[in-house]
């Protein structure tokens, strides 16, 4: 059996991953604490970033995990960016990239680059409130189960297979970033132990259904 780009499942060579993220990078840091583990099954060998000033890249730094910055305002247009994205990705080999935190749409082609190895974790209980609101959508509406799910990604906005959700409890004096802040503890976990197991079990999408293993 092999991961989705032929990564040899339970071989001794980890999985490569490489992460993009817009943010602080707390999603990246714990597969970064993750990754050293024995039998974890995957590494984290590159980061890329659309942000120049992302905390993301001081932790790839401090970990020394080599990184690339690929910000849309050095392209000529939408386009150019995305394939920009896709050779920075490309360049780090990734057995599957991981969006963490990556706040921009990337396009079919860019996923037709890395077919079935994108997966993204979001911080609503897909399908609902997906986009980039989904912590303030879920509030507003009174919801009072939130969570986060890990999903591969398709042409969609947050629409593709799931493959796992934790439920989180939204508490009466919850605010955006206290509910957020709550939900970004599960979502680490769920992030850490799903891609491991993507990497030691392998990843196939069948009939729509996203399957581990
Ligand atoms: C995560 O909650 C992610 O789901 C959302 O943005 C947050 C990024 O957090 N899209 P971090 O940058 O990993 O700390």
């Amino acid at each position: 059996m092999q991961t989705p780009s032929g990564h040899p499942v339970g071989s001794t060579s980890a999985a490569r991953l490489v992460v993009l993220a817009s943010g602080g990078g707390s999603n990246l840091a714990a597969l970064l604490a993750a990754h050293d583990a024995p039998g974890y099954g995957a590494r984290v060998v590159g980061l890329v970033t659309d942000k120049p000033t992302a905390g993301a890249l001081d932790l790839a730094r401090d970990a020394g995990i080599a990184s690339a910055v690929v910000a849309p305002a050095d392209f000529e247009d939408r386009a150019a960016w995305d394939r920009g994205v896709a050779e920075a990705v490309a360049v780090f080999r990734p057995d599957l990239v991981v969006l963490a935190g990556f706040m921009r749409i990337l396009s079919p082609s860019f996923l037709d680059r890395f077919p079935g190895r994108v997966v993204n974790t979001h911080p609503a209980l897909l399908p609902s409130f997906p986009g980039a609101h989904g912590v303030r959508d879920a509030l507003a509406h009174g919801v009072r189960v939130t969570g986060c799910t890990v999903h591969v990604v398709d042409a969609g906005v947050d629409t593709g297979p799931i493959l796992a959700q934790v439920a989180v409890p939204v508490l009466p004096d919850d605010d955006e970033a206290s509910l957020h802040e709550r939900i970004k503890v599960a979502e680490r976990a769920l992030l850490v132990e799903t891609v491991g197991r993507i990497a030691r079990d392998g990843l196939r999408v069948v009939d729509g259904r996203a399957v581990i293993g």
